[in-house]
């Protein structure tokens, strides 16, 4: 299939302290993002990522997978960092996150796999995990592009309410709404796991840039608590409003009450 590169001529706004940006819907949003990761990587081809799993990103993936078909971009040299796991999971268990990006990215570009850094959903040391995990991040990071989704609950990753700025990596245990809109994902009634390992707050905010994706009504009221409501806790994405380079990319309905 041929995905036609059209400019999109969008006007952002700035909502405490993050750009916004409102489009048509999820389609022109998917494009929007994807030709930026492209601009992203072509400027620095051994850019730090961290790129999101879910149900928002599949578009994403779909252009940028045909974007490296036709010689737009090269994963090559990218040094990527997961965002998270399910802890109990092995990396070839159809529901990890890892299988997710494989099945919908890594596994169609050239991306090299000694540069990728995930986690091993089956330790039993979490702590153990989440230091070597830091380290490795120590080592390369800090990083260049963070794209994110939101929870309905406000997370980003895995981190759940209850998430301060200076989190760092680590374990988490995960929330009745989070087990109920991820369930959807998981196969053959395979039984979900209720805890996770996890980039921290902390690491996001350290990000040179940060995208955050939402699309849907579901989205709605979390983006609004987002942007216009205090720096909270209670809704971990609010601390992003503190980071000086981040741009949300929503559709109508995730944007709905954006003023
Ligand atoms: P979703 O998940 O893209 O499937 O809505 C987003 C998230 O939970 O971060």
């Amino acid at each position: 299939m041929f995905f036609k590169k059209i400019s999109i001529n969008v006007e952002s706004v700035s909502i405490n302290g993050i750009k916004v940006v409102v489009f048509d819907d999820y389609d022109s949003l998917s494009r929007a993002v994807c030709d930026r990761v492209i601009d992203r990587i072509n400027a620095k081809p051994d850019l730090v990522l961290s790129l999101p799993t879910g149900g928002t990103p599949f578009e994403l993936y779909c252009l940028l997978i045909e974007s490296y078909k036709q010689g737009l971009v090269s994963f090559s040299q990218v040094r990527f960092f997961q965002l998270d796991e399910y802890l109990g999971l092995s990396k070839d268990d159809p529901n990890s996150y890892y299988y997710y990006l494989n099945r919908y990215l890594f596994d169609h570009v050239d991306i090299r796999r000694e540069n990728i850094f995930s986690f091993n959903g089956l330790t039993d040391d979490p702590d153990k995990e989440s230091i070597l995990y830091e380290n490795q991040l120590t080592r390369m990071g800090p990083l260049d592009l963070v794209v994110l989704g939101i929870g309905t609950n406000g997370h980003v990753a895995f981190n759940e309410p209850g998430s301060y700025p200076f989190c760092r990596t680590r374990q988490i245990r995960l929330e009745e709404s989070t087990i109920q809109a991820n369930l959807r994902f998981f196969s053959n009634g395979s039984p979900m796991p209720h805890s996770a390992l996890t980039m921290g707050l902390g690491n996001i905010l350290e990000a040179k840039e940060v995208f955050l994706l939402a699309n849907g009504s579901g989205k709605a009221e979390a983006i609004i608590k987002t942007l216009h409501g205090p720096n909270t806790e209670s809704v971990p994405a609010s601390f992003l409003q503190r980071h000086p380079n981040t741009t949300f990319f929503l559709d109508r309905e995730s944007g709905l009450f954006v003023s």
